[in-house]
């Protein structure tokens, strides 16, 4: 059976699961079925009307089935309800440049740019400006200014560089060398091990490794729920290896400067080969290969194959150089990513276990004023609790004793039944990504990609 099919069958079955019909719909589209993909969105929608993603998909839709003027209204609408939504503003664009609107367009994709996951789109952009004669924004897409979470914010000169500070110019201070080991990490035996093993005995043995014919480097990826300890590893990793650390979000890259994106890639890796031994560590890759499909004739597609040709050492020697990369979307990366030679192996990271919460809570609970701590006792109230869950739950702890701290000025102990109190107000967050995964673990693991996250749910392949 195709993907399309068995999603097909997998969405008759379990008509209310909305994760599931949106991966349907999303497979229609991208097989051109898009009287079919219609028909899941609106379904979607009667299930839940206000589904922004379903909205989008509609409008897709709509637009493949020749109705790209009904597509453009329902997106206004969307946009005006929801500003901060960068792949509306970017599908309304490309919607508006259909129906002729060029200067509409052009607003509709520099809004979209600058939202947080915003993507360039180098034959959109082609359309929407050189043609058009209008100065096309890559000279300085900062002067777009970006959205925060407290609204626009005026974009500050970066200088000659080319590069915001902070990133990777001649001044680019990301390159670090973590005081971490693997003891500060409660827990994650497992994931431990397989670093030890793919990661650092190979780092140090290098001509061990070499007699048997195999290559040390290489890319690793770790995926899982969110707040389990991915970039918390993959920095520890570095501090046992005494290696330099540099890490970067995707998001970064691509913010930088439309259609410079893989110029500054490669400096990023110049910079860590200069660095070597060096982990590159790239967070949110899922980011660079985000809606693909849409991005298969624009900028994505350069970039992607911009980050391979560099992880392929085809572009200079990677000795020496680790690339580790951190996702909670593996099912947004491009396969091309996971052949040989680039992350070929793949980690899941899951959430903490009883004993890894019991070790995760004590590593919390140092130096800080707690009396009478039961690490254990915590550790079996708080199932389905990440590592940041359970960072939550100190941090209000903290504050929570400091305000009393204030006002009685002395140290007030933080007490057991404080930690258990505060637990209770916080809602476990892992539970939310497994919902997705499982669905593209049972309808969509190809190579067996997923079987870890199976196992975690006590699934049978
Ligand atoms: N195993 C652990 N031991 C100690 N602390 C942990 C552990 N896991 C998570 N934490 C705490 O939770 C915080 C968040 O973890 P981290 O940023 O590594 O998660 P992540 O998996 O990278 O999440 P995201 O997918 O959201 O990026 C850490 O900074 C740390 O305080
Ligand atoms: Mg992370």
């Amino acid at each position: 059976m195709s993907q399309l099919e068995s999603l097909r069958e997998a969405a008759r079955v379990s008509p209310d699961n909305i994760p599931l019909q949106m991966l349907f719909g999303e497979a229609c589209l991208n097989e051109f079925a898009a009287d079919e993909a219609l028909g899941a969105f609106q379904h979607v929608l009667r299930l839940n009307p206000s589904h922004p993603e379903a909205r989008i998909g509609l409008a897709r839709a709509l637009h493949h089935t020749g109705r790209t003027s009904e597509a453009v209204v329902r997106l206004e609408a969307l946009v005006a309800e929801r500003p901060e939504l960068s792949a509306a503003w970017l599908h309304l664009s490309r919607f508006l440049m259909a129906e002729g609107l060029r200067d509409q367009a052009r607003t509709c994709y520099e809004k979209s740019l600058v939202l947080p996951g915003g993507l360039p789109d180098a034959a959109l952009e082609q359309e929407l400006y050189l043609r058009g004669g209008a100065e096309k924004p890559s000279a300085d897409s900062s002067r777009l200014g970006r959205v925060t979470s407290e609204g626009w914010e005026t974009p500050v000169d970066s200088g000659d560089s080319g590069f915001p500070s902070g990133s990777p110019g001649d001044g680019f201070d990301a390159v670090e060398q973590p005081d971490l080991s693997f003891e500060d990490i409660g827990g994650m035996e497992p994931v431990k091990e397989e670093i030890r093993m793919k990661i650092i005995y190979p780092l140090k043995n290098p001509d061990l490794f070499r007699a048997y014919g195999k290559k040390a480097g290489g890319g690793v990826l770790l995926y899982g729920p969110p707040g389990c300890g991915k970039t918390l590893i993959s920095r520890a990793t570095a501090g046992e290896i005494e290696a330099n650390f540099l890490s970067i979000g995707i998001h970064q890259i691509l913010e930088l400067y439309i259609g410079e994106s893989e110029k500054n890639l490669h400096k990023l890796f110049e910079l860590a080969r200069d660095n070597a031994p060096a982990i590159l560590f790239f967070d949110e890759v899922d980011a660079l290969a985000a809606d693909r499909r849409d991005l298969r004739k624009s900028a994505g597609r350069t970039l992607i194959n911009q980050f391979l040709a560099e992880m392929d050492g085809n572009v200079a020697s990677n000795d020496g150089l680790l690339i580790l990369g951190a996702t909670n979307a593996p099912w947004h990366i491009d396969p091309a990513f996971r052949r040989p030679g680039r992350f070929d192996r793949i980690l899941f990271v899951p959430p903490p276990d009883e004993g890894a919460r019991e070790a995760i809570i004590s590593i919390l609970a140092k130096g800080k004023p707690v009396s009478q701590l039961d690490a254990r006792a915590l550790a079996q109230k708080t199932r389905d609790f990440s590592g940041a869950d359970l960072k939550a739950i100190f941090d209000t702890a903290v504050e929570r004793s400091l305000a009393q701290a204030m006002k009685q000025g002395q140290v007030v102990p933080i007490t057991q039944r404080d930690l258990i109190e505060v637990a209770k107000s916080i809602r476990p967050s892992t539970q939310a990504w497994f919902e997705s995964a499982k669905n593209y673990a049972l309808y969509s693991n190809q190579g067996g990609f997923y079987n870890d996250v199976l196992a975690f749910l006590g699934i049978k392949k």
